[in-house]
């Protein structure tokens, strides 16, 4: 492509000033991405909005024409590396790139539904935002915190590298203390949404693969000091025995932390061990329990020298005894309904805000759940705290969907990665029963260790919640209506939970008349998905495919064959809002779109919506949760 003398002249005449620029590189290790819990409950300073954006199909921002990583390049080029996000330096400068006169997008927001043409776009995006940060105060740390990004996020600081950070639904964060400068920042990110076979997801799902810096980002400030962790829980709802921790980072050993519980009247102080943690156990023999129906939560303070943070908290036991699921000692039949993290309105595109987290769990409420399976991924922590304020019992689960590569290791560490940062960010949520290992995954040796070794993982960072699995049902051709659930991993798990599309995939809806089941586990049975599609408008015969006539005979054929079964405890129907599938392509009926919602991506309800707020209703009338 060029001549090499060109290239020497290139970098003879600009070359210095990258490579002083990469000296300093040189010296700036990058930073580990981490997931520090409690910087999302610290003060920061928003860095949303409008971001420069450069789409890159090519990733010529990232490679260089021999295709090598520009990271790398002791002399990172002027003119073609983004990330040093540089004007020239005179009129005779080449610089082929140019944050400052490119469109913008706006964060937190995924980029498909911003603009037409990259609606199905799958590849690299650079998100520039500059802005100016005060000269940190003596000893003061600051972090760059990531709700979340989808997929794989490369973050750059004033044309330096900060590190990578792989998994489009946790959050992550980047110290940079001393890296500030006083005056404008250059944050630069390339996002990329490229699926992968050893990815978690891996290449082929059923929801769009929506990319680009969908959660909020922050700049957060510290005290050199701080608090970085913490977790509370109760331990009975007999004994009413509060226990906890509480880490600190920066800190030293016998540092005081103290622990204010308003409501009810607790104030009480720990010091820490060497690893800085401070450890807490107490009775609250007034404490009000936590349930669907009183969602009752308590402000819960923690302060350690001079910093504070403070959040809402709700305390529950939840435990299985046979088949029973009992929350606070108490049976609960689950009354769910699933849930992916779109929003219909306003564009559509992953939910982006507390407001459209909150629109989708009212619409649950509605149909009379006190319950939500969200799928297929860790959703927003906005979303999970509304539930604890709403009232609604969750099923939190990894993108650890259909055939993921079982065998490959990096794929395990990324899975166990992303558990780990969805239990350590939401292990004080109140409303969260089940953590989900999987979905509808296929029966082999190397995919039941996979998950075992998961489990092992779920447990060892939470013991006092339930771990499950979206599991599947299958039939013998000489017996096609006993339906069977069969799985080395419901011998792991304490909720044994399947997917079951009888009348949909299976049959037409008369069949569920005829089924039986054979579920031979002494544990909770759940049914974590069922449904159909229908089109919101079109009418018909219920024997009419895709109309809303056949999708409200289907529930109404589904529920009673449901409740025969020995054991259950629970459903969450598939799904309550249409969302966007590039899988599902009927032109007039799917149009992009898996239609199996009670709600339509307009936010019209369809006429099976009814029929199960009625069921729910009935159950909610029969039992005390
Ligand atoms: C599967 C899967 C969902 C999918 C649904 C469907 O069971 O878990 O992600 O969308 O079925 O086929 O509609």
């Amino acid at each position: 492509m060029k001549q090499n003398t060109e290239m020497m002249h290139h970098h003879l005449k600009y070359g210095l000033a990258a490579l002083a620029l990469s000296f300093c590189a040189a010296v700036w290790p990058k930073a580990q991405a981490e997931n520090i819990p409690d910087l999302f409950l610290h003060s920061g300073q928003p860095l949303n909005g409008a971001w420069k954006s450069i789409i890159d199909p090519y990733d010529s921002g990232f490679y260089d024409y021999r295709y090598s990583e520009r990271d790398f390049s002791a002399t990172p080029s002027r003119a073609e590396t983004f990330y040093l996000d540089v004007q020239p330096a005179d009129p005779g400068e080449r610089v082929e790139y140019d944050f400052d006169t490119s469109p913008t997008l706006e964060v937190p927001g995924d980029w498909n539904t911003q603009r037409r043409e990259l609606l199905y776009y799958e590849g690299s995006v650079w998100c520039r935002r500059t802005f100016t940060s005060p000269a940190p105060a003596n000893g003061e740390r600051a972090f760059l915190r990531f709700g979340a990004a989808n997929y794989r996020a490369d973050v750059y600081l004033n044309g330096r590298k900060l590190g990578v950070h792989i998994g489009g639904f946790t959050p992550f964060s980047f110290e940079v203390t001393g890296r500030l400068r006083e005056g404008t920042n250059s944050l630069v990110v390339r996002v990329n949404n490229q699926r992968s076979k050893d990815g978690v997801p891996t290449l082929n799902t059923d929801w769009w693969n929506y990319g680009g810096l969908t959660r909020e980002v922050t700049l957060v400030r510290t005290p050199a000091g701080y608090i970085a962790d913490h977790r509370l829980w109760l331990e009975s709802e007999a004994t009413k025995m509060i226990a906890g921790w509480v880490d600190i980072a920066g800190g030293k050993a016998g540092d005081s932390v103290e622990l204010a519980i308003s409501g009810l009247d607790e104030r009480l102080t720990a010091q820490t061990d060497a690893k800085g943690r401070a450890n807490f156990r107490f009775a609250a023999p007034t404490l009000q329990l936590w349930s669907p129906e009183q969602p009752k939560l308590y402000d819960v303070a923690l302060s350690c020298g001079t910093d504070r943070v403070s959040e809402p908290v709700g305390f529950r036991t939840i435990r299985t005894s046979g088949k029973q699921i009992l929350l606070n000692g108490q049976p609960v039949f689950l009354r769910g309904v699933c849930i992916h993290g779109e929003f219909p309105l306003q564009g559509g595109g992953r939910v982006k805000n507390a407001e459209e987290a909150k629109q989708l769990l009212l619409w649950a409420k509605e149909l009379g759940c006190n319950f939500v399976r969200l799928a297929h991924y860790p959703h927003t922590e906005a979303m999970t705290r509304l539930a604890d304020q709403l009232g609604l019992l969750v099923w939190s689960e990894v993108p650890v969907y259909w055939t993921i590569d079982w065998t490959n290791a990096e794929t395990y560490a990324n899975a166990e990665q992303q558990l780990t940062d969805e239990i350590r960010r939401d292990d004080n949520r109140a409303s969260i029963i089940i953590w989900s290992l999987a979905n509808e995954t296929p029966v082999s040796d190397a995919r039941t260790q996979f998950l075992t070794r998961l489990a092992a993982r779920a447990r060892a960072l939470d013991s006092t919640r339930l771990l499950s699995a979206a599991m599947e049902k299958h039939s013998q051709t000489n017996a096609p209506n006993l339906n069977i659930v069969q799985d080395p991993l419901a011998d792991v798990v304490d909720v044994v939970a399947f997917n079951q599309y009888t009348g949909w995939y299976d049959g037409l809806p008369d069949k569920c008349g005829q089924v039986s089941w054979e579920i031979p586990y002494n544990k909770p049975v759940f049914i974590s998905e069922f449904g159909g599609d229908a089109r919101q408008g079109l009418h018909g015969d219920k024997a009419q495919r895709w109309t809303e006539e056949f999708q409200e005979d289907l529930y109404r054929q589904t529920l009673p064959m449901l409740d025969k079964i020995d054991g259950l405890v629970g459903f969450s129907p598939w799904i309550l809002v249409d969302f966007r599938s590039p899988k599902r392509v009927l032109p007039g009926v799917q149009d992009g779109f898996n239609r199996k919602g009670l709600i339509s991506s307009e936010g019209v309800k369809k006429k099976a919506f009814f029929v199960l707020q009625d069921y729910y209703r009935k159950r909610a009338e029969q039992s005390p949760h």
